[in-house]
């Protein structure tokens, strides 16, 4: 070979080698296992690293970050809301506020001033809602536990939650007892991850529940570091930056209500023998308890609402491993402030948000999200289901839900806090 024709080799070499380089920061999905082979390969900094006094491997990694910022700065997702807010009339909810659930709106259901949201067109409510997460994220006088660490910080099992859809660029946070069977159905029908006789499921309602739940049917940020490796945080943070991310919530004392009904009121064998053999001997004082649920059930032995709340409070209980997720605090399962998400729903306005959410991900036409048909807790029981609450376990359970009460702005249940 000559020599001028040697060069131009090099040449093309090496353009191929940094085109490869983008794409693979660019769009990693298809190109994961190549991403790896790459590691030793990184984009160069147009400076010196800032090694003085600093960990070679953070200053590297800082260095990948502010790469992955500038390219991404170049604004591939704008903000679903407010691209979407000139170009779609608001849908017209005219009049009055309609409300999805029958059993949401009777006996009473207290509207706070906070949530008069139902009055808001659905690009104001998402707004409302954003805006009262930043602004407590942002205070800094609103502390709770891991509040103020950065997503780096937050170690992989935390991030277990967290679905993604690579085909249409969407996260999902998902809160057990908010819909949730119904949202990862969503997503198994958006990102095509689970065939029915080798074809994607179209119709989320045909998808069996015991697959809906099976966590390999879903890719979760906890699975990326044995996918991608060292450059998972990168990737990541690629992810969260260009995709929508979303999550439903529902007032924190409600949510607990679910849960025991769930859990505890009905039969429940798993339940039974993790939580509710421990809390009968712990808060009831039985000593031999039987080793199946319906024999338990028949014997009359349950575990009350009193139970569950002292289980909660215990300070012992979270010694053992943290809390089971059907009864964890929402922001320790999504981090809300460390992960800005485009678009909050709530179970308390679920159909509207719902319909919303798909119009803004532009997948309305082929999917309709499963209308909700069961018995579901209402909030105007809960005063009932508290009645038998000592006054005191009501304010420290309060504090352990705080935040999650105050982030996605429920008013704090004055009625529950006092004599
Ligand atoms: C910040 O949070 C504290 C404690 O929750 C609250 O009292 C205060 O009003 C908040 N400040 C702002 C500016 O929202
Ligand atoms: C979940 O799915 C995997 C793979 O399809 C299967 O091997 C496993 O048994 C399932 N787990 C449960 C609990 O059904
Ligand atoms: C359980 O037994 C202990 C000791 O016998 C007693 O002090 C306690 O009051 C009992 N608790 C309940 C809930 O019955
Ligand atoms: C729903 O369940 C609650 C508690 O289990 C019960 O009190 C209520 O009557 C039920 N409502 C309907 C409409 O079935």
């Amino acid at each position: 070979m000559t020599k001028p024709r040697l060069f131009r080799l090099w040449l093309a070499l090496g353009s191929v080698f940094m085109i490869l380089l983008i794409i693979v920061y660019w769009d990693n999905v298809g190109t994961a296992h190549f991403y790896l082979h790459t590691a030793v390969s990184r984009p160069h900094s147009p400076g010196p690293l800032p090694t003085s006094g600093q960990d070679p491997e953070k200053a590297l990694a800082a260095d990948v970050d502010e790469f992955l910022e500038k390219l991404l700065s170049a604004g591939t997702k704008q903000n679903i809301l407010a691209s979407k807010k000139t170009e779609q009339p608001a849908p017209s909810v005219s009049g009055r506020p309609v409300l999805g659930n029958m059993e949401e709106s009777v006996r009473g259901y207290d509207w706070s001033p906070r949530d008069s949201q139902q009055n808001l067109d659905p690009a104001e409510r998402q707004a409302e809602r954003r805006s009262v997460l930043r602004e407590f994220c942002a205070n800094a006088s609103f502390v709770f536990p891991a509040k103020e660490r950065s997503f780096d910080d937050i170690p992989n099992y935390e991030l277990n939650h967290l679905i993604v859809d690579d085909r249409h660029g969407v996260i999902y946070c998902y809160v057990p007892k908010v819909a949730c069977t119904n949202w990862k159905r969503v997503m198994i029908v958006l990102s095509e991850s689970l065939l029915d006789q080798g074809v994607p499921y179209r119709d989320p309602l045909d998808i069996p529940r015991e697959y809906v739940h099976n966590t390999s049917t879903h890719l979760t940020f906890n699975k990326f570091w044995r996918r991608y490796g060292k450059f998972s945080r990168h990737l990541m943070k690629i992810k969260l930056k260009k995709y929508t991310k979303f999550l439903f919530v529902r007032d924190p004392f409600v949510r607990l209500i679910s849960a025991f009904r769930s859990k505890f009121e009905l039969e429940n064998e798993e339940f039974y023998r993790k939580f509710a053999v421990p809390m009968l001997q712990m808060y009831s004082n039985h000593t031999s308890l039987p080793a199946s649920v319906s024999e338990a059930f028949s014997a009359g032995l349950k575990v009350s609402f009193s139970n569950f709340i002292q289980y909660l409070l215990d300070p012992h209980t979270e010694k053992l491993g943290p809390f089971n997720e059907h009864w964890r605090q929402v922001h320790r399962l999504c981090h809300p402030c460390q992960i800005d998400y485009d678009f909050v729903g709530k179970l308390e306005t679920l159909d509207q948000d719902a319909a919303q959410l798909l119009r803004l991900l532009k997948v309305d036409k082929n999917l309709h999200f499963p209308p909700s048909y069961r018995n579901r807790t209402a909030s105007s029981w809960e005063e009932d289901w508290f009645a038998k609450i000592p006054l005191a376990w009501r304010q420290q359970l309060y504090k352990l839900y705080e935040a999650d009460f105050v982030l996605f702005g429920y008013p704090k249940p004055e009625n529950l806090l006092r004599d």
